[in-house]
């Protein structure tokens, strides 16, 4: 069974149970609304009680984390939950199989009422953080077996199977062929699904070795920082494969830019700039002539160059605001550009690169979207 799959039933609970918490809250216990979505919910736990035993709910650094696996979906949902397991230090609900009313009104009292620890807990436990940290659960919630056989995480580097993917869809695309856009998309959903759980996204960047690695190793480093920048700022699930799939296909016009521009081991001027620029329209027109190809990757191709004050290229007008979804995978980009070793400069130091970042905030990069990226960098150094 994938993550996905044991986290399913788990979140239509999840949120039953905020919106009981909610009604006890905003009504009162005996109201018809509150009554009603206790029945829900009991009706639901006792579903799953024909498979397990329990269900858990775990809520640690400001995540909660069900059946084990962050589920950042029911984030949003859950601000009364998480307030209300922050300010009395809980970390993790389980509440045993079958259940009934008895069970459901005692849970009620305990996460709403000011005089919670005179509740007798029937048929749920609640452990605290300090008890929680003991089960050991913040260091291995997430590198459990199962996910380290299913993805090989901790081996991940430019041998991966995800490289090796991505190159062959680089190299099938080029020499003006088409790329496989049914491969492409299929990579990028179960790149989606290995890396979206991944807590520190900096541990996944590849280095690039051998600079006619650059395009692809940056292409995907670049997807992996767009994924943790869209989920942070809350980008709808659905929309995500397509998020990801324009950040794997946004440097796809560089395929048509020759090599000795490419690698060219210095600054480039004149007419050579202007080539290796063009590869933003080139991408653009590239993947315009393919079948269900995303319309936002298209505009994510020609619009990743473009600055937020109006500036960069194509010159589309100093008017011309790009789409979100461009503007996002323009603040991965300019990280992981700046991070990587270039034929023409060093890599830079994380801390420079945030403040390169900062510095253009407002005038290259989208501000509230700089601001977001540079905290969770942060978070993850
Ligand atoms: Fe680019
Ligand atoms: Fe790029």
């Amino acid at each position: 069974m994938t993550i996905k799959q044991k986290q399913t039933p788990l979140i239509t609970i999840f949120k039953q149970l905020i919106v009981v918490q909610n009604n006890y809250r905003i009504y009162s216990e005996d109201h018809n609304e509150t009554q009603k979505s206790i029945v829900l919910l009991i009706d639901l736990l006792n579903d799953l009680a024909k498979i397990q035993d329990e269900v858990d709910f775990t809520y640690i650094s400001d995540q909660w984390l069900l059946a084990g696996y962050p589920a950042q979906e029911v984030n949003m949902y859950a601000k009364n939950l998480a307030d209300a397991f922050s300010q009395r230090n809980f970390a993790r609900l389980r509440i045993f199989l079958p259940t009934n009313e008895d069970c459901i009104a005692s849970l009620n009292m305990f996460l709403n009422e000011k005089e919670y620890e005179q509740v007798e807990k029937i048929g749920f436990e609640i452990a605290t953080v300090s008890q929680a940290k003991n089960e050991d659960l913040e260091k291995n919630y997430i590198f459990n077996n199962e996910f380290k056989k299913s993805y090989n995480l901790e081996q991940i580097s430019v041998d991966h199977q995800v490289y090796k993917d991505v190159k062959k869809i680089y190299d099938e695309g080029s020499n003006n062929k088409k790329i496989n856009v049914a491969a492409a998309k299929e990579i990028s959903k179960s790149f989606v699904d290995a890396f979206s759980q991944a807590r520190n996204p900096l541990k996944y960047l590849a280095e690039v070795k051998f600079e006619d690695e650059y395009t692809y190793v940056h292409t995907i480093n670049v997807s992996l920082l767009t994924m943790a920048l869209a989920i942070a700022c809350c980008v709808p699930k659905n929309l995500l494969n397509d998020v990801i799939f324009s950040a794997l296909m946004h440097d796809v016009g560089k395929l048509m830019i020759p090599n000795e521009i490419l690698n060219y081991p210095g600054r480039l001027t004149g007419n050579d700039m202007l080539i290796m620029q063009s590869h933003a329209l080139l991408g653009a027109q590239y993947l315009a002539k393919h079948n269900d190809m995303p319309k936002v990757t298209i505009i994510a191709a020609l619009e990743h160059h473009l600055d937020f004050n109006g500036g960069g290229y194509p010159d589309l007008g100093i008017s011309y605001r790009p789409h979100i979804i461009s503007q996002l995978i323009s603040v991965a980009d300019i990280y992981d550009a700046l991070r990587s070793n270039r034929p023409y400069r060093k890599s830079m130091p994380n801390a420079k690169v945030l403040s390169i970042m900062q510095e253009e905030s407002g005038k290259k990069l989208n501000p509230a979207l700089t601001e977001t990226f540079i905290n969770l960098v942060n978070q993850w150094q």
